[in-house]
């Protein structure tokens, strides 16, 4: 889809009912995020999720899934090893359905991605704002805010695609930041507060549908005014997204 410049659409998803109506709206990747710790579970970050969690929302996902790439987040401390990120992502995909396996992680996760991507299990690389980190970060920030620490989210780029991930999805980085990741890798880059130079864009069903109460973060977009149902808001999104008209100047960090 990259080289075809065909906009990738991504959304999450935690049950059949919704996986259903995110599959019909033409969604191509269905990713059962730990944001399910926020949006499901109602705890105050995604660090309390477990492996068996998003195994059960995998499970009730895939069932509701006829065309779209199922992939599964790996929970906080599910992949501080290579063995552990072994046998969380065969839970993932044995036991959930899961096709391919999403990590946050920087160059110091090359060595887990590529343990990964020899015993064969597909990787997206979780890059910029790592969200299960926010105990160590001290809260979420935009990322790559000076010259050193764009560089550096590069590099963490191009270790990652050498480790042998097989998609990259970046999280609050500037839209220039996001645009210099791109044209250093091969790989399709998925953005989420990223700009609108991505390979493509995610969010999160919750806010896409406009039900999330209290701060729903700058990049995200309510598409329920605009689609008038569920169905309708699923659809607008994915055309917005492959139109490129989501995310505008207002959703993006200078
Ligand atoms: O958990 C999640 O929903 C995510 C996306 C927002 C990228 O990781
Ligand atoms: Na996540």
């Amino acid at each position: 889809m990259r080289a075809e410049q065909q906009p990738i659409v991504a959304l999450t998803a935690y049950d059949y009912t919704f996986a259903q109506a995110v599959d019909n709206a033409g969604v191509d990747v269905v990713l059962v995020g730990d944001s399910l710790g926020n949006v499901i579970q109602g705890h105050g970050s995604t660090v309390p999720v477990t492996v068996e969690d998003i195994v059960y929302h995998c499970q009730c996902v895939a069932r509701g899934l006829d065309r779209a790439l199922l992939m599964a987040d790996l929970p906080f401390l599910s992949y501080a090893d290579e063995a552990t990120a072994i046998d969380s992502a065969g839970a993932l995909m044995k036991h959930g359905g899961a096709q391919m396996v999403k990590l946050e992680g920087t160059q110091d996760q090359a060595a887990i991605v590529e343990a990964l991507t020899i015993a064969g299990v597909p990787v997206c690389a979780h890059i910029g704002l790592q969200p299960q980190l926010v105990d160590k970060l001290g809260g979420f920030k935009v990322q790559g805010k000076d010259e050193q620490s764009a560089n550096r989210i590069v590099e963490d780029a191009c270790a990652l695609e050498a480790a042998g991930a097989d998609l990259l999805l970046v999280e609050c980085v500037s839209a220039p930041v996001a645009e210099r990741i791109r044209a250093a890798v091969n790989l399709p880059l998925i953005g989420i507060g990223a700009g609108v130079n991505c390979d493509g864009q995610v969010l999160v069903l919750q806010d896409v549908l406009g039900i999330t109460q209290g701060r729903v973060p700058r990049f995200s977009r309510n598409f329920m005014p605009q689609g008038q149902s569920i169905p309708g808001a699923l659809s607008a999104y994915a055309e917005a997204v492959r139109a490129r008209t989501f995310p505008d100047a207002t959703e993006c960090f200078e």
